[in-house]
């Protein structure tokens, strides 16, 4: 790409050359100007643009104008200087990127941000322009896509730049890995990259990678970030310089069960023939190949789901099954969940024997699966307390117990829920498939254990100390 981009540079700059240079000159001399005054207005933009790879393209350097517009050249009409968009980067010269980023997970980010209830009803610096919080992490995605809320059921609609253009800053995309004014791809292969981002709470890729031996031996051998013995994050999820990101199970370790899993449950359920048969209607064809079917998963998962609001009471799908799994692509088709599933075994494949790698994969999935049936043990009992009047759903409340009410739930039992759903049980899965042991079981596993555990025992004291107050009455 950066090949084609320098010969199109040589035709436009010869072209501009047979024609008279005056268009080049003037676009040289403004943007000396700007460097001249930026020089004290932001002194470190200048430097970080001046050692920036498109600085150095020989024949057509990036001007601070191609990107930012003649608009601006006075101190007193900076607010007329363009930000650039990703659309920006790509117009100019890079589409393929652009193209890629658009069809993977990233591009999601902002309106998965804003499916989410926890995302409404929160200070706007922590969802809004502040980006200090949500929106600072997820601005990695694109804005302006519309959904079934804003009346689009089906494919995503971009809403022309509305949104793009209430935001001043933050509409890069790009840079989240590339950062500004020096737009390296050597920074963007380092997985420190991705580290402000994927750490922490319920996330801790960086933590994990870091705790692996994988991340180690690249820590030991000079932090080689191409041809090193142990992979980087790109190396596993961006091999071959694809931009489009995602893995098999995502961000959640969410399986939509596929029509065939759902009607073979009529057999042990019977009384929900209805229901389910209702429900297939809506799932894929397929199967995952190589992972677990057991019908016991299948209704862990259904329970799970059931929680998050995504399927209802009767176990039909909801709106948010709409918003979050079909249009914010929070699982895969049991097609793409294979495809990936290939690409990154053959990855490992490269370092590892097949069988070792099988290995992996199966403990990792088994890990979901026992989490899994763990989780929606817990689940269970605060429904249960639902359903017998011991607990009353909060009024403003579509759904309760609701998972996506995030540390906004109202009692011990569902805080614990929240964090087993948001914490633990993503690290214990997460862990194992980056080959943490400690965060798989001391940070996951171990903690999601515990948490049932006073879930389990809050339920039991709760249902006698309604028991007392009937008696009392
Ligand atoms: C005479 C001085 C001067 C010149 C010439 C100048 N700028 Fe600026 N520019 C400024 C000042 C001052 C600011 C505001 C900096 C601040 O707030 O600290 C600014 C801000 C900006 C911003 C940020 C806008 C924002 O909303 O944050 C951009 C982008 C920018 N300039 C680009 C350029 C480009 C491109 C050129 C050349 C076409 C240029 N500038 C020429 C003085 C100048
Ligand atoms: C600015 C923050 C940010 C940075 C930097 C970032 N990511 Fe992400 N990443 C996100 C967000 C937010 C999502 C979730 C998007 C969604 O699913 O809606 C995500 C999703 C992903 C996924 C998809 C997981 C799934 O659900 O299948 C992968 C894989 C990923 N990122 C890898 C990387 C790698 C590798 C890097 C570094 C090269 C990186 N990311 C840098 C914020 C970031
Ligand atoms: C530190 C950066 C960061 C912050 C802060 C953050 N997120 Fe994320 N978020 C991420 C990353 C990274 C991912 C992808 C993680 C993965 O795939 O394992 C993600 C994933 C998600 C997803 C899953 C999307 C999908 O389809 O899989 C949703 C929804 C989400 N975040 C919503 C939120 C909301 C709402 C907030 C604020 C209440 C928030 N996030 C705060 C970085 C962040
Ligand atoms: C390849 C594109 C590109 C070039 C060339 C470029 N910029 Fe920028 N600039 C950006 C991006 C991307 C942002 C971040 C926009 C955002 O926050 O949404 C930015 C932001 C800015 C900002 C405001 C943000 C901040 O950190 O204060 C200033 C000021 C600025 N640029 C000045 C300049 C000047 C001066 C030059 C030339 C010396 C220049 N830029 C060249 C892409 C570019
Ligand atoms: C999640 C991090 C991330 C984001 C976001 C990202 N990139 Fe990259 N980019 C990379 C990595 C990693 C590489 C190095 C790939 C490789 O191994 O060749 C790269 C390489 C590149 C290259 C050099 C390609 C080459 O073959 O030399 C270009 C150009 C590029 N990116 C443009 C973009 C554009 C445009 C966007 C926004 C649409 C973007 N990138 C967004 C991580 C990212
Ligand atoms: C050895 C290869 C490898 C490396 C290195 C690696 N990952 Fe992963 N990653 C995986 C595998 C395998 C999965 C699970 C794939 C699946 O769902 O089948 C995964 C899953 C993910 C996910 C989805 C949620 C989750 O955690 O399960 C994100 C996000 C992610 N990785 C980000 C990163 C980041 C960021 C780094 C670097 C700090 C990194 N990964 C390093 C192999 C790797
Ligand atoms: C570029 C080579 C490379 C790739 C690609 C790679 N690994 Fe590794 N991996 C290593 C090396 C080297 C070690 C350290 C070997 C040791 O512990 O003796 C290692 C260690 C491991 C370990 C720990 C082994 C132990 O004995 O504790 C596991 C598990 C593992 N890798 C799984 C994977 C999986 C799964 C993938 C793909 C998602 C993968 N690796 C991709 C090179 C690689």
């Amino acid at each position: 790409m950066l090949r084609w981009c320098l010969v199109l540079n040589i035709l436009l700059s010869n072209m501009v050359f047979a024609y008279g240079n005056s268009a080049t000159t003037n676009a040289q001399i403004t943007n000396d100007k700007c460097i001249k005054c930026h020089n004290s207005a932001t002194p470190g933009i200048v430097k970080q643009y001046l050692d920036s790879p498109m600085t150095q393209l020989i024949k057509k350097p990036v001007l601070c104008v191609d990107c930012h517009s003649f608009k601006h050249q006075t101190a007193d009409d900076v607010e007329e200087a363009i930000l650039p968009t990703a659309d920006s980067c790509a117009e100019k010269c890079h589409n393929d990127q652009l193209v890629q980023m658009r069809e993977g997970k990233h591009n999601l980010a902002w309106f998965g941000m804003k499916s989410q209830v926890a995302y409404h009803g929160q200070p706007s610096p922590i969802t809004g322009e502040g980006y200090r919080g949500c929106s600072g992490c997820h601005k990695i995605g694109q804005k302006g896509l519309m959904g079934i809320h804003q009346g689009y059921p089906n494919e995503l609609e971009s809403d022309g730049g509305q949104e793009i253009s209430e935001y001043r800053y933050g509409n890069a995309q790009c840079d989240a890995c590339h950062t500004r004014h020096s737009f390296k791809k050597s920074e963007a292969q380092d997985p420190r990259t991705c580290s402000n981002c994927h750490m922490g709470f319920d996330h801790p890729q960086w933590e994990m990678y870091m705790s692996s031996k994988h991340g180690i031996i690249w820590d030991i051998e000079k932090n080689d970030n191409v041809d090193g013995r142990t992979p980087t994050c790109q190396q596993c999820h961006m091999a071959k310089g694809n931009h489009s990101v995602r893995t098999s199970w995502g961000f959640l370790g969410l399986r939509i069960p596929t029509k065939k899993n759902v009607l073979e449950l009529i057999k042990s359920a019977p009384n929900l023939e209805e229901a389910l048969t209702s429900l297939a209607k809506y799932l894929p064809n397929g199967n995952y190949t190589g992972v677990d079917d057991d019908p016991e998963w299948v209704l862990d998962r259904a329970i799970i789901l059931q929680a998050a609001g995504i399927l209802d009471a009767n176990l039909q799908p909801t709106e948010r099954f709409i918003e979050i799994v079909v249009q914010g692509e929070a699982a895969n088709s049991p097609s793409r969940f294979n495809e990936m599933r290939a690409e990154m075994k053959a990855i490992c494949n490269d370092c590892h024997a097949k069988d070792f790698v099988t290995g992996h994969f199966n403990a990792s999935d088994n890990i979901i699966k026992s989490a899994d049936h763990e989780f929606a043990k817990a689940i269970k009992a605060v429904q249960d307390l639902y359903k017998d009047g011991i607990l009353q759903k909060p009024e403003d409340w579509k759904y309760a117990p609701d998972l996506l009410q995030y540390y906004d739930a109202k009692t011990k039992v569902e805080q614990e829920l929240y964090l087993i759903m948001l914490e633990y049980r993503q690290r214990a899965f997460q862990g194992a498939f980056h080959v943490s042991n400690d965060y798989m079981h001391w940070y996951g596993w171990a903690p999601m254990k515990a948490s049932i555990n006073i879930i389990l025992q809050e339920a039991k004291n709760m249902r006698e100390a309604a028991k007392t107050v009937k008696i009392l009455k």
